[in-house]
């Protein structure tokens, strides 16, 4: 088993070029089977999420080629529609591939996404915009087969919950819809405006990315074009958490500020001195951070639910209290029995989390999921001593290189592999 051991209390340092977005290049990686020719994807981050994608698209008989930070995608020789379970179990997210299959193939067979570690996460909304603009969606046995049946035509949806998914897989399926779909009620994230870049690059008539309504003209064959990914913004919400518990001074490259505005504006409330101009982020903590008004988790432009675990680890190394309200996710507090190991004062009572701030310790602790394993770290980086973090899987679906990038700023951050069952 693959363990960081981490040497918490000493400050952050240095600058620091943000990966390329993994919630980005998931879709952008399916949109590539739209179009009949290779598409270059630029700033393609190294996550195993990625690769999950790419053997996806390897499998429905694409041409993958991938060096460094580059990935050709040749949809020409695309001639599968149908994802087997064991790619579709390894990440949630490849339900995008609906909409794409559906607007390229006219029909897409997968099974069905079912609970992850953030507690049930339905689709309901995905299938009810795909069945809206007339694909026909079966379940059976836990798989969804989908087909454009007697024909899948433009109209209007109105989304109840602005879901990101459910926003790209509409979109997505609104590119083989001969006619004008409206998305009413679409979710607002960056990543959804760099899909809608993509896909314009690549003759797409998509307008209205980052509002609620987003228009696409469908039915229009597309050409294969080259992108590049925007950077992680969760990535770089690590990163500001991490110098929040650990203090001293860093500069992120590669992500727009603007992306950030509600994080930036909490870890200003805490104490921190953060300045975001264009793609460049700074941020000094020469004390420990302090509490802050309720942090509620919303929908962009909203605080990201996928910053909360990472705050919640730097405020608990620090002075004062802070609420958490959780309103996008159940199962969100994974972490917050491990900080407690580290001695953080954290109360739960169900989507609300109490934190008051304290010296943490070192311990061993188990993330469970991508975002609050990464928040261990952050927790470790401020305690005092050697603590060991487990879930390195976890944060490999979602960090390029965690340890390294701490490393480069100073912190003193080792992967371990440890024999089975010593953790
Ligand atoms: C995406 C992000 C994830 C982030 C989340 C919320 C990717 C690959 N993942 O996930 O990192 O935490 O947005 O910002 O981009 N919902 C339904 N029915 C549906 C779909 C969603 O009820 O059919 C609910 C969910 O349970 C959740 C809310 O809508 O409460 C938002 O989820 P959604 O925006 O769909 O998240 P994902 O796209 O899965």
């Amino acid at each position: 088993m693959c363990v960081y051991e981490i040497t918490g209390g000493r400050p952050l340092a240095g600058q620091l070029t943000v990966q390329g977005a993994k919630n980005s290049v998931l879709p952008i990686l399916a949109a590539a089977v739209l179009a009949d020719g290779e598409s270059v994807i630029h700033n393609c981050p190294n996550l195993s999420d990625v690769s999950a994608t790419l053997d996806i698209l390897r499998l429905l008989g694409c041409r993958v080629a991938r060096e460094g930070d580059t990935v050709r995608i040749d949809a020409s020789t695309l001639g599968d529609s149908r994802i087997p379970d064991q790619l579709m179990g390894e990440m949630r997210s490849s339900v995008v591939f609906l909409g794409a299959l559906l607007a390229r193939c006219g029909g897409a067979e997968l099974s069905y996404p079912g609970g992850c570690e953030l507690g049930p996460r339905p689709i309901d909304l995905h299938l009810t915009a795909l069945r809206a603009l007339g694909a026909e969606v079966r379940e059976e046995g836990g798989h969804l087969l989908c087909r454009s049946g007697r024909g899948m035509a433009g109209r209007e949806l109105c989304l109840s919950i602005p879901s990101v998914g459910a926003t790209e897989n509409a979109i997505l399926a609104a590119c083989g819809c001969p006619g004008l779909t409206t998305i009413v009620g679409a979710a607002r994230e960056p990543e959804i405006e760099d899909l809608q870049a993509f896909l314009r690059s690549m003759g797409g008539q998509v307008e209205g990315a980052g509002t609620s309504v987003v228009r696409v003209l469908g039915g229009k064959r597309l050409h294969p074009a080259e992108h590049t990914v925007i950077g992680d913004r969760m990535a770089a919400a690590t990163y500001l958490c991490a110098v929040g518990a650990a203090g001293g001074c860093v500069c992120l490259k590669g992500v727009e500020s603007g992306c950030l505005t509600a994080v930036l504006s909490v870890l200003k409330e805490a104490g921190a001195d953060v300045q975001g101009e264009g793609d460049t982020l700074s941020i000094a903590c020469a004390a420990p951070l302090c509490g802050v008004r309720t942090v509620r988790t919303a929908p962009h432009p909203g605080f990201p639910t996928d910053a909360q675990a990472p705050l919640m680890a730097a405020m608990s190394c620090g002075t004062g209290t802070t609420m958490f309200v959780e309103n996008m996710f159940l199962n969100r507090y994974r972490h917050v029995g491990e900080l407690a190991r580290m001695g953080a004062d954290i109360q739960v009572d169900g989507r609300v989390a109490v934190v008051t701030g304290r010296p943490l310790h070192a311990a061993q602790v188990r993330g469970t999921d991508l975002r609050g394993s990464a928040a261990l770290v952050v927790a470790a980086l401020g305690a005092q001593g050697k603590s060991q973090v487990s879930g390195v899987r976890h944060i490999l679906r979602g960090y390029q290189s965690l340890d390294g990038d701490l490393r480069a700023l100073g912190a003193q951050i080792e992967k371990k592999e440890l024999p089975a069952g010593t953790h």
